[in-house]
């Protein structure tokens, strides 16, 4: 199983805040945005995670990442996406990286309190995202359910109601997705949309959509970057990161105060 962290993007909801920075490079209580994502990959077991950045944030995440993981058999790759195209490009961009390899995809502002090792773990094939109830489905890619619970009919950000859950921003793909991806026509505004897919392997009847017990945000608005944060701390999240992320976050955060000391 190979990663992906989706971390380009304009973020204009939050400027100016990220006139000078990357979003998924701003703080969530007492750590950067991407160790989030970037958790719930190490936790399932995979090592090869890419990390696809918008231009002008390269540096930035290259000198937090570029050799945090060094001893720990977990080998991250960067590209950058000049122009952001839509979710569904990063399975394109990523095609060398995924090679014939199934793929899980979280968005770089998606925060879960949920675990899902287990998921990743036994994905056999087709595609697998989860849901979650929310009390502004417009907003989203909406999926609604059959009388037996399964998925009937997905849509990106329905105007006319069609159900209260939301798609969230993980998504498991066997490695059918790339050529699936590379047929995906761009929308009216002009993006990849990543619901053509999942309309792809609902259509094949190849697609489950698990419901999200745990909390989830979408830190991409002032108000959720201040929740992500909120919770993040009361349900005590960074408190449960995989061993690896932490003494990785540890030892740079080490190596910083003792450069800043010898400068002193
Ligand atoms: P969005 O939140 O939909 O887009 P954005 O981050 O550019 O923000 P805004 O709407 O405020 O302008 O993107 C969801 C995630 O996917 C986020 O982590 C950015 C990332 N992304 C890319 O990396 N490339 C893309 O082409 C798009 C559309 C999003």
């Amino acid at each position: 199983m190979k990663g992906i962290i989706l971390a380009g993007g304009t973020a204009t909801r939050l400027f100016p805040l990220t006139a000078t920075t990357s979003k998924q490079l701003l703080p969530v209580y007492d750590r950067q945005m991407i160790f989030y994502p970037l958790n719930l990959l190490v936790k399932a077991g995979i090592k090869d995670i890419l990390v696809i950045v918008a231009p002008e944030h390269s540096g930035q995440f290259l000198n937090l990442l570029g050799s945090i993981f060094d001893k720990f058999d977990i080998r991250l790759e960067f590209k950058v996406q000049k122009v952001p195209k839509g979710l569904a490009e990063a399975f394109i961009l990523g095609e060398d990286f995924i090679d014939d390899e199934p793929v899980t995809m979280v968005l770089g502002d998606n925060i879960f309190e949920d675990d899902f090792s287990l998921d990743i773990k036994n994905f056999k094939e087709g595609g697998l995202l989860f849901a979650k109830k929310v009390s502004d489905p417009e907003r989203f890619g909406v999926v609604r359910f059959d009388d037996e619970g399964k998925a009937a009919q997905i849509k990106e950000k329905p105007e006319e109601w069609i159900s209260d859950f939301a798609i969230t921003g993980l998504y498991v793909f066997d490695n059918e997705v790339v050529k699936v991806a590379k047929e995906v026509k761009p929308s009216e505004r002009g993006e990849k949309e990543i619901t053509e897919i999942h309309n792809h392997y609902l259509g094949k009847g190849n697609l489950n959509v698990a419901m999200l017990k745990g909390a989830w945000l979408d830190a991409g608005t002032f108000d959720t970057l201040l929740e992500a944060g909120n919770i993040v701390k009361e349900k005590a999240i960074y408190k449960n990161f995989d061993p690896i992320i932490d003494e990785a976050i540890g030892e740079f955060n080490a190596e910083l105060k003792a450069i800043a000391k010898k400068r002193l």
